[in-house]
């Protein structure tokens, strides 16, 4: 009779504790249970069934981390590739506090954009492409276009990839007034181009960009658009201080003045 009941018991113990979700810890307080199927319903951010993620816990006890579209994934059409994916599969997520550990070179809560290069070494704006393409004084100089609304087929990088925008103490741009080239340059702005000045021995003012092309660029600068010329073409520029080392015989920041043994030789 004894050994029947501790039978009986032990053949009772399974079923009840399979009635609700207490071998899922109650689903960790993060999710709800199902009682007649033993099953949690886990909140967003716990496995939710509407979350993006790698992995879902069925007791609610691991975290998600944040989505993003994928920088590389299986197109699903000849028009349509990056879905989201969590850590836009540049990362590791952490499942104990749901934070993305980004792969070298990529940033943002879900890995979801590029890092510019050394962050534009303090010279320099970190933007996106949408962004870029908006603006006029960055180089390639252009005009203002729109570089958005196809995150998934053509403009797919429009915030994904960064590039630096070189700060300038003097304005850059194709209209009057502005130079063509930047004081700060390079892709991580780590340059710094020479004071400008028109070369003194030529008769032509090389700094009038009017009507010049402007690098890598289909457009031309307009009147009274200013061309930079790095120690009047007089003297060599140092890139990494942004000084000239002027020829003999010129003399200046910008080496654009003559003295008596350039005119005499
Ligand atoms: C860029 O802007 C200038 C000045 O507004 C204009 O003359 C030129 O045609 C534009 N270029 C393009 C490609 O639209």
């Amino acid at each position: 009779m004894f050994r029947f009941l501790l039978l009986l018991s032990l053949s009772l113990l399974p079923s009840t504790s399979a009635q609700g979700c207490g071998m899922l810890s109650n689903c960790n307080g993060h999710g709800t249970c199902t009682v007649s199927t033993g099953k949690c319903s886990c909140y967003e951010g716990w496995g939710a069934d509407t979350d993006i993620a790698y992995y879902k816990a069925p007791d609610c006890s691991k975290r998600v981390c944040p989505a993003g579209r994928a920088w590389g994934d299986v197109p699903t059409s000849a028009t349509s590739a990056h879905a989201l994916i969590e850590c836009s599969n540049r990362g590791t997520c952490d499942r104990g506090s749901g934070a993305c550990t980004c792969f070298d070179g990529f940033a943002g809560d879900a890995c979801q954009r590029l890092k510019c290069p050394n962050d534009c070494s303090g010279h320099g704006q970190c933007l996106n492409v949408q962004r870029l393409a908006s603006m006029t004084n960055a180089e390639p100089l252009s005009n203002a276009t729109t570089y958005a609304g196809f995150e998934t087929t053509h403009t797919w990088d429009e915030d994904m990839v960064y590039g630096c925008v070189c700060d300038s103490t003097w304005k850059v741009g194709l209209g009057a007034g502005k130079t063509q080239e930047s004081e700060w340059f390079g892709n991580d702005c780590s340059l710094r181009r020479c004071p400008s000045g028109n070369d003194p021995r030529t008769a032509a003012d090389e700094t009038d960009c009017g009507g010049k092309a402007a690098k890598w660029s289909t457009e031309k600068g307009r009147t009274g658009n200013k061309c930079h010329v790095d120690c009047s073409n007089r003297g060599v520029c140092d890139y990494r201080t942004g000084t000239c080392a002027c020829f003999v015989g010129y003399f200046g920041q910008a080496c654009n003045e003559q003295s008596a043994l350039a005119t005499g030789g």
